[in-house]
């Protein structure tokens, strides 16, 4: 398997889907072109990479989940223009370039990423690709991930103790509401949209995978706010001590970061390894997040 082939393959099926976004003419044509500026700016496009992988481990091919894809990376692009702002964050820089309320102002990055969270539902209601009954089962799974028990929830948390020493176990149910949550659908979007229905334990075994993912993938964020450079990371450093959180860096210091990826990076590959044929790539793709360097 060559993941970097794999991966390519995949990521270009995103980029061009995304590219013909919001392309129409109006008298909004500004607002369009402030949710095409955040979706388009890059990124890696883990979410809706994942997305196509589980539909391919369990049916073969990743066109089916091409619009669900789609829809999971428009939520977590608006998730990100939300997080930037001022009222949150106050960050200046995203993927390398300016941020969404810095290039358009605040109003109009606040309803850009508006919009595109309610387009994630409509691509993911209007799909072609699957079926009416498996469109239903997306919304609803997009929707527990992005609201009040999960991304949303999480973003209430990280904001609210900001200030605060929190302890291990509440810091963990932050990482797994404001980014597993998220990773979590993407996985089970993928098993949605595939023809061939997935097992309970196919099921049960992508949310456990997403799970350790989240958690390593936050875990690494939070390492690479310390240890980065924003050129490297496309994004400000220093951020979260800046606004006062407690990471698992403030907590354990990188050295203990490092082996805390690494476990949680095993656990999400055990939990896949068993479950389908070809789990090759979704473990490969664990290896590699830990060791991002963006
Ligand atoms: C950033 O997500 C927000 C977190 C959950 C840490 P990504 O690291 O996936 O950001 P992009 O999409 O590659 O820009
Ligand atoms: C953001 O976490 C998670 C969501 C956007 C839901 P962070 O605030 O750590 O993400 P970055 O570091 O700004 O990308
Ligand atoms: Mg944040
Ligand atoms: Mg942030
Ligand atoms: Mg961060």
């Amino acid at each position: 398997m060559d993941f970097e082939r794999e991966y390519h393959g995949a990521l270009t099926l995103v980029e061009q889907a995304l590219d013909g976004c919001f392309q129409e003419d109006g008298p909004h044509r500004e607002l369009l072109n402030a949710m095409r500026y955040s979706l388009l700016a890059g990124g890696k496009r883990v979410r809706p990479v994942l997305t196509l992988k589980f539909c391919e481990a369990l049916c073969g091919e990743m066109e089916p989940a091409l619009d669900y894809a789609c829809a999971v990376e428009m939520l977590h692009t608006y998730s990100l223009i939300h997080d930037d702002l001022p009222c949150m964050d106050n960050d200046d820089l995203r993927r390398g370039k300016p941020t969404c309320h810095v290039k358009y102002g605040e109003w109009l990055a606040l309803l850009a990423g508006d919009a595109l969270q309610a387009a994630a539902f409509e691509r993911l209601a209007a799909s072609k690709r699957t079926a009416p009954a498996a469109n239903g089962r997306a919304c609803a799974v997009l929707a527990k991930a992005a609201g009040r028990n999960g991304m949303c929830a999480g973003q209430y948390l990280d904001i609210v103790e900001e200030g605060q020493r929190l302890g291990v176990d509440r810091l963990t149910q932050i990482h797994l509401w404001k980014t597993s949550a998220l990773l979590e659908a993407a996985c089970l979007l993928g098993l949605t949209a595939s023809p061939a229905e997935p097992s309970p334990g196919q099921w049960e075994a992508a949310e456990r995978y997403a799970k350790e993912l989240g958690l390593a993938f936050q875990i690494r964020d939070d390492m690479l706010d310390v240890e980065s450079t924003a050129e490297e990371l496309g994004k400000p450093i220093g951020s979260d001590a800046d606004n006062g959180k407690t990471t698992f860096a403030v907590l354990y210091g990188l050295d203990r970061c490092r082996e805390l990826v690494a476990e949680h990076t095993q656990l999400a590959k055990q939990s896949i390894s068993r479950a389908f044929e070809r789990p090759e790539f979704l473990c490969a793709l664990a290896d590699s997040l830990a060791k991002r360097k963006n």
